[in-house]
């Protein structure tokens, strides 16, 4: 039966940085802090849309598969922060690269890249796709809060994208699960980020959370997912060259690891530098682990995340024989020559610092 394999990969980073320091001269908060909690040191400011990052992780992942926009049967954009209610990111991207395949964006939370490799993979095994670009990208900046402290310091902005390729070959996608908790929907939600909002201007439009429920449930659910992936695929934990877990908090990153009996050194990971980017996390350290020669020809590649839902799931997949761009192009992005911390000046001045 046919599966998909991963044959570009790209990510788009926005230049404008927001560091623990800056956060530390408008709140109550300190380096010390954020970085024992979260191994955060800083994260991306967007200053242009959603759509804009995906289109520009995606320009490269085509032009690492060397592959043209009208090739492509299917875009998702994994997201929990659309530009608008409608039309889909992925229909933006359209816009902007061309084609004519369906678009549609999947709302997983953080754990959308996995759930959308997941699907596109299930439509390349029907035979209604033969190639998907499947983007992770995220403005959660548009939901920052200042004045909530414990969730302002965690979240950043970013996109990630891969293009997979049907293959009957020994590589690509061994194994997936998708997995969700219902009961657990209010313990990680932007509640005024949606029409309830308009109904309710009190309802605060940030992240809501409670962090140590969902630590526990993470490193719990991310260790099942990726043992119950590895079964599935005839694999164990030794087998696994590089683990690319979705980067929420370098703590349950590094409880995970230990949970699974997986040395620190398979474990990549980035959120020093972009903080939680919900579901653009994993195909942005995919695309730099590759770029940094993290991944060989033929290593198993785990991935592992949870977000809102909760959900949660885990993929297993045999990298194929390259691991370099067959082209490479710079981002057609225009820059900003803002800081962070200036394009947040509106969430700033909201707290008469
Ligand atoms: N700076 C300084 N102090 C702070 C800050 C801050 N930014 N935020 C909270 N504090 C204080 C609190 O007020 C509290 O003070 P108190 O003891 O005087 O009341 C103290 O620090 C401890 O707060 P806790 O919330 O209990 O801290 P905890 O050790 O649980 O760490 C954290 C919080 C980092 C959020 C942790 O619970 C966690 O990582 N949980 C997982 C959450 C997560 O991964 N979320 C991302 C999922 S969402 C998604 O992926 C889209």
């Amino acid at each position: 039966m046919p599966h998909a394999t991963i044959t570009g990969w790209g990510h788009y980073t926005p230049p404008a940085v927001l560091s623990n320091a800056d956060l530390a001269s408008v709140i109550d908060t300190n380096d010390e802090w954020i970085t024992t909690r979260s191994g955060i040191k800083e994260r991306r400011i967007s200053h242009v849309s959603n759509a804009e990052m995906a289109t520009a992780a995606a320009r490269q992942a085509l032009a690492a598969a060397d592959m043209a926009a009208d090739e492509i049967d299917l875009i998702i954009v994994a997201t929990c922060t659309p530009d608008r209610a409608l039309p889909s990111v992925a229909s933006y991207v359209q816009r902007e690269l061309g084609g004519l395949g369906a678009t549609m964006d999947l709302n997983a939370a953080c754990s959308g890249f996995v759930y959308s490799l997941g699907v596109a993979n299930g439509m390349i095994a029907a035979g209604t796709v033969e190639r998907a670009l499947i983007i992770g990208a995220e403005r959660l900046s548009a939901f920052l809060d200042l004045s909530f402290r414990s969730t302002a310091v965690l979240f950043g902005d970013g996109a990630g994208a891969v293009v997979v390729e049907a293959t009957e070959g020994p590589d690509g996608l061994l194994s997936s699960n998708l997995h969700s908790d219902g009961s657990l929907t209010e313990i990680l939600t932007i509640r005024g980020g949606g029409t309830e909002g308009h109904f309710d201007a009190s309802i605060p439009v940030t992240v809501d959370m409670e962090g140590r429920e969902i630590f526990r449930h993470a490193v719990t659910r991310m260790g099942e997912g990726a043992i119950t992936a590895l079964d599935s695929a005839g694999l164990t934990v030794e087998d696994i060259d590089v683990l690319i877990s979705h980067q929420a908090n370098i703590r349950i990153i590094d409880a995970t690891a230990r949970r699974l009996k997986i040395d620190p050194e398979n474990v990549y990971t980035n959120i020093h530098a972009y903080g939680n980017t919900s579901a653009a996390s994993i195909p942005i350290a995919l695309s730099e682990a590759l770029d940094q020669g993290v991944i060989s020809p033929g290593d198993v590649v785990a991935m592992v995340a949870f977000g809102g839902g909760l959900t949660w799931g885990a993929a297993v997949l045999r990298w194929g024989d390259r691991v370099t761009r067959l082209r490479t192009i710079e981002h057609d992005v225009p820059g900003t020559d803002k800081t962070g911390l200036e394009l947040l000046a509106d969430r700033v001045q909201g707290l008469g610092v």
